[in-house]
């Protein structure tokens, strides 16, 4: 049975700050689509919060519901691909920026976004991973692709978070020495049971040297945080090696040389999620599935109700949520 009505969290435009509130809406509210999907989790990102708390200029066009993940059922379709019963996955594409996303209860997308629930995973487990943990996979694998140095540590900056903690995961299961640089001490165990063997102050790698090159450390790096810190990593990277650079929790400037390009081959990799084309973005699903052991997914993953959302999305931008947070549509 498909519902009439279902229940979302709407941002309207507001002063500074968009307005937000739940609210009760028919199906015909929704936007256009080829295919009707009833959510039944979400997941917390660091766009989100930006979206939510007006922090970045994240949605495209009001009124929007933000969310830039979700997991559900197939309820209708008009594409072949996809039936009645068939359990999808969809992060990115602009849903929860510029498309209606997946803090609601139902949502209309278009079937070229939708990658079916990869063999292995719950609905559940697929929103603990969500762009997240989907953009630690396309890390790993651009790092493999150009140049990563396994005799060296490989570093993972802004750790504790949703992108860090699932790359922490990858690389030590892989076989790599991690690095974990974080800003909470606090969690130093919690990274140690993803598999980090060693520790590095988040504000060690922020502080500018002034000097153009660095003794050669890393052997590859995974970079969430941006600004002073990929200045620093790129200074210090090992001879043919490469940072995958990914965000910007820290900033989105970036002062650096041409040194370590010329002098030593390094490689700055850019990684996007939201555009991912479809057979590299089922590649990385299928390798989460394989490669990511469910009891650390389970450790870096708490299940939040909807309801929750707006002081989580505080949380989030102020750098204080620990891993992945699933958000559960129906609470
Ligand atoms: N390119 C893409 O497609 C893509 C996809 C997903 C996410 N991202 C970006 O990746 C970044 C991380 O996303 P996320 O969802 O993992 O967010 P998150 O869970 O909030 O993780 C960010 C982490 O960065 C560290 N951090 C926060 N503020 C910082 C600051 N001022 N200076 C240095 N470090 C700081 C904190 O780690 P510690 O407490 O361990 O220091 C925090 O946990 C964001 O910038 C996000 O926009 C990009």
């Amino acid at each position: 049975m498909v519902p009439e009505q279902f229940r979302a969290l709407v941002l309207e435009e507001g002063d500074g700050k968009p307005r937000a509130s739940f609210r009760t809406l028919p199906l015909s509210a929704l936007p256009e689509g080829d295919v009707l999907v009833q959510v039944v989790y979400s997941s917390l990102n660091y766009k989100d919060g930006l979206a939510i708390t007006g922090k970045g200029k994240i949605i495209r066009s009001f009124p929007c519901v933000p969310g830039i993940d979700l997991a559900g059922t197939v309820v209708e379709s008009a594409s072949p691909e996809f039936k009645p019963g068939d359990q999808v996955v969809l992060t990115g594409w602009g849903i929860g920026e510029r498309h209606w996303g997946g803090y609601s209860q139902m949502a209309r997308v278009r079937s070229q976004w939708l990658v079916p629930l990869p063999e292995g995973f719950t609905l559940e487990q697929a929103m603990a991973v969500g762009t997240a943990g989907f953009t630690a996979m396309l890390c790993v694998m651009a790092l493999e692709e150009h140049g990563i140095n396994r005799d060296r540590p490989v570093v993972v900056t802004g750790a504790a978070g949703g992108v860090g903690s699932v790359a922490v995961a990858l690389l030590a299961r892989r076989g790599y020495h991690v690095v974990a640089s974080t800003g909470r001490p606090e969690l130093h165990d919690y990274l140690r049971r993803l598999g980090a063997a060693e520790f590095i102050d988040r504000q060690e790698l922020a502080t500018p040297s002034g000097r153009p090159l660095e003794s050669e450390r890393w052997g590859g790096a995974v970079d969430t945080v941006g600004g002073d810190t990929l200045a620093s990593l790129l200074r210090a990277m090992s001879y043919g090696c490469s940072v995958a650079s990914c965000g910007l929790a820290g900033g989105s400037h970036l002062n650096t040389t041409v040194f370590p390009f010329i002098l030593r081959g390094v490689n700055l990799l850019g990684i996007d999620s939201v555009y991912c084309p479809m057979p590299r973005r089922r590649e990385a699903w299928r390798r989460l599935a394989e490669e990511l052991p469910a009891d650390l997914l389970a450790e870096m993953t708490t299940v939040r109700g909807l309801s929750e959302i707006l002081d989580l999305a505080e949380a989030i931008t102020d750098g204080q949520i620990r891993g992945r947070v699933v958000i559960d549509v129906n609470r």
